[in-house]
C-alpha cells in the first residue's frame, strides 16, 4: 500500500479520484482541496508554483509517496519544476488531444481549459503534434469552476454559464471536445443537455480521468508500491483522509457522493 497526495484548487481533482479509487481502492489517498486560492485558471504561473511546493509540502509531512496534480492549470505551472526539487513521483493532467483527434470524424477538436492550461508548454507542444493533421479550437470554459466550487452543476444558471463558451465551439464543427480542466466533468450533464438543445446531440465529450487513473497506476508499479489485489478492501473510504486551505464544506459534499 502506498500513501498518495492527490491536489487540486478546489473539487475538480474528485473527478480523477474516483477513478484512481476504482481503480487501485487498495492505497491510501490524501486529497488537498486548495480552495483559499481557487480558481487558479487566471493566476501566475510563479503564484500557483508556490502553492504547489507548499502543498507538495504538506504531502511529504504526512509520508506521500507520491503525488498526482489533478489539476491541469497545475501541471501545466509546475510539474516540472517539482519533478525538479523532490524524489517522488509526480502525476499530472494532459488534455486528451490524442484520442479526440483520433476519433474526431468532422476533423475538428474542441479543447476546454483555463487560460493557465492553454498558455502551458505542455499543451501547445500536444498540440504542435496534432495541428497538421486536424483543427484545434480552444474556449475558456469560462465561469464553470466557480459554478461547480458553489454546486450549482445543473439548472439555469449553469446551462447559461456552459452555453456560452460551449456554443461557439460547437459553432466551428467540433465533434469531440476535451474537457481540459478537472472541474469540466462535475459539469457534463449539463454540457450535454445543452449541446442537445442547440442541436448538437451526438458531440462527445472527453475525460482524460481514467488515462491518468491507469498511469498512476503503472507509475507505481515501476516503484514497487502497487498493492495486492486483495487489498482492495472494503476499507478503502477509511483510508482517505481530506483536506482544505479554505472552508470544507463543499468538500465534504462532493467527496460524499463521488
Ligand atoms: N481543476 C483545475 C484544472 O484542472 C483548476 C481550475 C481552476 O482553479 O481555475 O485546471
Amino acid at each position: 500500500m502506498a500513501v498518495i497526495g492527490i491536489m487540486d484548487s478546489g473539487v475538480g481533482g474528485l473527478s480523477v479520484f474516483r477513478e484512481i479509487r476504482r481503480l487501485m481502492p487498495g492505497h491510501h489517498y490524501l486529497y488537498y482541496s486548495d480552495n483559499a486560492h481557487c480558481p487558479y485558471g487566471d493566476k501566475s504561473p510563479e503564484y500557483i508554483r508556490k502553492r504547489l511546493h507548499e502543498i507538495t509540502g504538506f504531502f511529504l509531512g504526512k509520508e506521500a509517496d507520491a503525488m498526482v496534480l489533478a489539476c491541469n492549470t497545475a501541471t501545466a505551472a509546475a510539474i516540472e519544476d517539482l519533478r525538479a526539487c523532490y524524489d517522488i513521483p509526480f502525476v499530472g493532467m494532459e488534455p486528451a488531444v490524442k484520442p479526440a483527434a483520433l476519433g474526431t470524424m468532422s476533423g475538428v477538436i474542441g479543447v476546454l481549459a483555463t487560460a493557465g492550461t492553454l498558455k502551458g508548454s505542455k499543451y501547445l507542444n500536444t498540440k504542435g503534434r496534432f495541428s497538421d493533421r486536424i483543427r484545434i479550437e480552444e474556449k475558456v470554459g469560462r465561469g464553470f469552476v466557480e459554478l461547480v466550487e458553489a454546486g450549482k452543476l445543473t439548472g439555469p444558471e449553469a446551462e447559461a454559464t456552459v452555453e456560452a463558451s460551449l456554443k461557439p465551439l460547437l459553432e466551428t464543427g467540433a465533434d469531440r471536445i476535451v474537457l481540459g480542466c478537472t472541474h469540466y466533468p462535475f459539469l457534463l450533464e449539463t454540457l450535454q443537455k445543452v449541446a442537445t438543445r442547440l442541436g448538437y446531440p451526438d458531440v462527445q465529450f472527453i475525460d482524460p480521468a481514467p488515462a491518468v487513473a491507469a498511469r498512476l497506476q503503472s507509475v507505481l508499479s515501476e516503484r514497487g508500491l502497487a498493492p495486492a489485489s486483495d487489498e482492495a478492501s472494503a476499507d478503502a473510504a477509511v483510508a482517505t483522509e481530506f483536506f482544505a486551505s479554505g472552508s470544507p464544506a463543499t468538500l465534504l459534499s462532493f467527496a460524499g457522493k463521488i
